[in-house]
């Protein structure tokens, strides 16, 4: 059994998973309502409350487990990366704790864990696998080839989704929206787009003219400013006024942001065949899509499409997995024990780092293929997806 602590960001989680990946307890404090009134993260705010709070998420997490504290192997905990501040109230803990019990301890990458959290709700998912990684701070395309593997294919040069759908969601005011106060800006989007038309707001693509796999989503959230400013404009309205029309421009919104995510996804789908990373088994091979913005259910409808013409199954996890939590800390630290690698020699060497690449890139390697694709009709998609979000949301 591993006992995982996160504080990376704005989530204190705590989780004990055993070697089989049962969650045997778990506890998990949101500072999400708190950010989403000072209108984003504040660094030292989040590590006062990642302080306040992180004895009581782990006692939660033991006491839930029921297990004796004694029995437990190792601790788990993320140095990197993330906010400074708050990554270090984590890492004090874990050590603390690793140092009191006597145990191992195992420093975690956010982003590693996020790539693993699935292989322990699906045991179908095994090395190597390509990934997409998106969340509020990153936006990372890799093959996974071992635990401590990875091949980076391409990752955003500017923003991330999440944080953009976070902007977007703050421009547009959501959160003064009946039910949508107390749900993050992507989640918040998506409410209102599935009562949206996709193709009622034209936006232009990200990044046509560079046949890479890297992402850029600040040119997608300045389309939507400049519709913003319009429909201000046509209805004589001011920022923070709700706009008519809300739902359309949601949908259109993450419609483009579906759209450009596929195209690199479609491009690093031809990479792979082409330098042969992912042989073909008997079934199709897996492709997993984790962080906040794999909770996002049209993303990832979009992204089924793709796959299924790739040959690819896709995988992720339920979307409390998805966002930050203690478990996939714990389960990476499962994962690192198995596999004998990164368990720390020596507690005084361990040191948190707010910026931390994965795995090795070779992205340029990806650019300089210059691969062209024959885009998959997301035309097609388009109205596949306005169909069955408008059927559901009816129903
Ligand atoms: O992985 P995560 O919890 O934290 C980071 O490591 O960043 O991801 C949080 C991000 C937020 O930016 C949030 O807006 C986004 O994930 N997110 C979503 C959805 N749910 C959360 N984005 C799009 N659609 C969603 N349903
Ligand atoms: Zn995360």
């Amino acid at each position: 059994m591993v006992l995982g602590i996160e504080t990376s960001c704005d989530d204190t989680g705590c989780a004990i998973v055993d070697s089989n990946g049962t969650i045997l307890g778990e506890s998990l404090h949101s500072q999400l309502k708190v950010h989403l009134d000072h209108g984003g993260i504040v660094p030292p705010v989040a590590s006062d409350l990642h302080r306040a709070h992180i004895d009581q998420v782990v006692d939660e997490a033991i006491r839930a487990s029921g297990v004796d504290i004694y029995d437990i192997a190792a601790i788990a905990t993320t140095n990197r990366p993330g906010l400074p501040l708050s990554l270090e109230i984590g890492l004090l803990k874990g050590k603390k704790m690793a140092r009191d019990l006597g145990v191992p301890f195992i420093p975690i990458h956010h982003m590693e864990a996020h790539a693993l959290t699935i292989r322990m709700l699906e045991k179908d998912v095994q090395f190597p696998f390509l990934v997409l990684l998106a969340s509020g701070g990153h936006c990372i395309l890799a093959v996974a080839q071992q635990v401590d593997k990875f091949l980076i294919l391409g990752q955003t040069i500017n923003n991330a989704p999440g944080e953009q759908f976070d902007k977007a969601a703050r421009k547009l005011n959501l959160k003064v929206i009946p039910g949508l106060e107390n749900v993050c800006g992507g989640a918040a989007i998506e409410i209102l787009a599935r009562k949206g038309y996709s193709s009622a707001f034209p936006f232009s693509t990200s990044m046509t003219q560079y046949q890479d796999c890297n992402f850029s989503f600040a040119g997608i959230t300045m389309n939507l400013y400049g519709h913003v400013k319009k429909i201000q404009k046509k209805f004589d309205l001011v920022d923070g006024d709700i706009l008519p029309g809300l739902e359309d421009l949601c949908a259109s919104y993450q419609h483009a942001v579906t759209k450009h995510i596929c195209q690199r996804l479609q491009r690093a789908m031809e990479f792979v065949d082409r330098k042969e990373l992912i042989p073909l088994g008997q079934g199709p091979r897996a492709f997993v899509v984790s962080g906040g913005v794999a909770s996002n259910r049209y993303i990832k409808m979009a992204m089924e499409v793709i796959c299924s013409e790739y040959d690819y199954k896709l995988y992720a996890p339920p979307p409390r997995l998805c966002t930050d939590n203690g478990v996939m800390i714990a389960w990476n630290g499962v994962e690192r024990w198995k596999a004998q690698s990164g368990i720390a020699e020596n507690l005084d060497d361990v040191d948190f780092y707010g910026k931390c690449p994965i795995g090795t890139d070779i992205s340029q390697e990806v650019a300089a293929e210059s691969i062209k694709c024959k885009w998959i009709k997301l035309k097609a998609l388009r109205q596949m997806s306005e169909f069955v979000y408008l059927d559901e949301a009816q129903r």
